[in-house]
């Protein structure tokens, strides 16, 4: 089966499943347990201006289908990243999609900026996404993708900074009232492609200590509860994509992929490439995994092509 996969702008990759941010860190700890060059493209944490130390424990909550995190954009941020990571993910020959983020769009634009300026970028960098959507950060944060007059202003001072060769794709939240209206603001503004979604907003309350889990009090909801509310998001773009209502652009789908068959699913509703992000806690496998086992469901069915199936199940 021909996993290939295009992400437009000449971005194409050899197969469709790679890391979400955040769920592996910038791919070390991964590494060693197998060669990240061989995941379609390895996502790494959202990376803003400055070192974040993220918010106060405890920050990360189990439930019996998916995960609460609070962790507020812990990293090391631009200029370590730049220095470090990306040399080293460039030394192992893998294809790295950078997130990035900010508390102004001003701070977004010079993460880009610092980005593109380093000596590693066109050999190690495919694509960008622009992270307006994390639901931890106290003064802006989920703002920005609630709203779509900020969702675009992000993405003008962000697009100017990136070569039109590193497609941009804007991370989108789930909670909103109509996902395809913060879409179209971003794709307006220069977005190249969407990845949907980040975590849905909740809270998780200790029934011993009688007080809410996290520190932070809210979190963001991952892992296969929020798998039918990825396809709802993706379904709803892609289908105004369709319509002509909005720009059309590749969608790159996540939320509670586990399987195969679980890729396949946001697939069909209109995803051109599957992260695979909390199911990484538990098999951290599972994103070369997931790569074998859709191989296999499409041979199965007697699919040559994993394009040949993107966005297929608005066709009945
Ligand atoms: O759930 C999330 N947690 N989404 C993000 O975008 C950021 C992350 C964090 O660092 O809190």
């Amino acid at each position: 089966v021909d996993l290939t996969t295009d992400l437009g702008h000449g971005v194409l990759l050899p197969n469709p499943v790679l890391t979400a941010s955040g769920c592996a860190a910038n791919g070390k700890e991964l590494h060693r347990l197998e060669d990240i060059a061989k995941i379609g493209a390895f996502v790494t944490k959202s990376v803003k201006r400055d070192p974040q130390s993220g918010r106060g424990t405890p920050r990360m909550a189990e439930t019996p289908s998916g995960m609460l995190n609070s962790i507020g954009l812990q990293g090391p941020g631009i200029h370590a990243f730049v220095e470090h990571d990306l040399p080293w993910l460039r030394s192992v020959g893998a294809r790295a999609i950078v997130s990035i983020a900010g508390e102004s769009s001003a701070e977004f634009a010079e993460v880009a900026r610092a980005l593109v300026a380093a000596p590693d970028f066109d050999a190690t960098v495919a694509a960008i996404e622009v992270n307006i959507s994390c639901p931890n950060v106290a003064n802006r944060g989920l703002v920005y993708a609630c709203d779509p007059a900020s969702s675009a202003e992000v993405l003008r001072l962000v697009v100017p900074e990136v070569p039109r060769s590193t497609p941009l794709f804007a991370k989108l939240t789930p909670d909103v009232t109509d996902i395809t209206v913060i879409a179209e603001a971003a794709l307006s503004a220069g977005a190249q492609g969407l990845t949907m979604i980040n975590t849905l907003l909740g809270i998780r309350i200790d029934t011993e200590r009688m007080r809410p889990h996290l520190f932070g009090l809210t979190g963001g909801l991952s892992g296969p509860a929020i798998r039918p509310v990825a396809v709802r998001a993706i379904w709803q773009v892609y289908a105004a994509m369709r319509a002509g209502r909005i720009p059309t652009a590749p969608i790159i789908g996540v939320g509670g992929v586990r399987t195969g068959e679980d890729a396949l699913e946001l697939t069909l509703a209109g995803a051109s490439a599957v992260q695979v992000g909390t199911a990484i806690f538990n098999d951290p496998l599972a994103p070369w995994r997931v790569a074998r086992e859709l191989g296999d469901l499409l041979h199965a069915r007697g699919i040559p092509r994993y394009a040949d199936v993107v966005g297929v199940a608005h066709d009945h």
